[in-house]
């Protein structure tokens, strides 16, 4: 099966750079045969659709709002993403749950919301480096998917891709060993068994990010149960991320 690429843009490139960054990386991808996808800052929309349509790029946003519509100044819905062409939606990224105070409750909103629209949804779970310090990751984990996936029918999972990603690995240059996020993502999968059944479990994709880069992707591939992986600041270098996504 495919394996997954996942470019988090975060809050980097204007949309005109963005536009130049395609110039250099679609040509160095061109037989690529992962699952390419882009998280863009909602700026950015217009020129992924028009660039990426004769790709096989897709483009998500970083976030939608937990309402409707309605007074949410500064907030983008559910259907203004998709109206744009995205296929789906980063949910609970830990800079959204630490920065904006994104609470469990609120992402399991935004999931709702997303798949009544048909977005793609990539819900961002992880341990702080206290939880991993006082070995709370499982429960941590086990936590944040049982609020996320609350009131969910086991068919609209496949809709979902968890990506694993321990906060403290989060553009640190730390990670994991290959041994814990193989472990980690066994204690995932088992928390989709207990809340849904054992053959979602199976089926449910799972992405591990935090510090990848150009030297240190391919021991993170090639573990058992992962599915691919979400790439933060190793996108930023057209070339380097290319080459993950070779
Ligand atoms: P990083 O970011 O690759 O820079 O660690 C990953 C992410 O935030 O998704």
């Amino acid at each position: 099966m495919k394996k997954f690429v996942v470019g988090n843009f975060k809050m980097n490139t204007t949309p005109s750079e963005f536009n130049v960054y395609l110039d250099e990386f679609l040509p160095r991808i061109k037989d690529c045969k992962a699952n390419i996808m882009f998280c863009l800052p909602a700026t950015h929309f217009c020129v992924a659709k028009s660039r990426l349509e004769a790709t096989n790029i897709k483009f998500l946003a970083q976030n939608i709002s937990s309402e409707e519509k309605g007074a949410f100044t500064g907030e983008i819905s559910n259907v203004m993403v998709k109206d744009c062409g995205a296929y789906g939606t980063l949910i609970g990224h830990s800079e959204l749950r630490k920065r904006l105070k994104e609470t469990p409750e609120s992402i399991n909103q935004k999931i709702i919301r997303a798949l009544a629209v048909n977005l793609k949804v990539i819900l961002c779970i992880g341990e702080t480096k206290y939880e991993r310090s006082t070995k709370k990751t499982k429960l941590v984990l086990k936590r944040q998917l049982d609020t996320a996936l609350k009131g969910l029918y086991e068919n609209e999972l496949k809709n979902i891709i968890i990506a694993y990603e321990p906060v403290w690995a989060i553009g640190t240059g730390k990670t994991p060993t290959a041994k814990e996020i193989e472990n980690t993502v066994c204690d995932i999968r088992s928390i989709i068994a207990e809340n849904f059944t054992v053959r979602s479990s199976e089926k449910i994709n799972i992405l591990y990010g935090g510090s990848i880069t150009e030297s240190n992707f391919g021991q993170f591939v090639k573990i058992k149960g992962i599915n691919g992986l979400l790439v933060g600041g190793a996108k930023k270098k057209k070339k380097s991320f290319a080459n993950i996504c070779k």
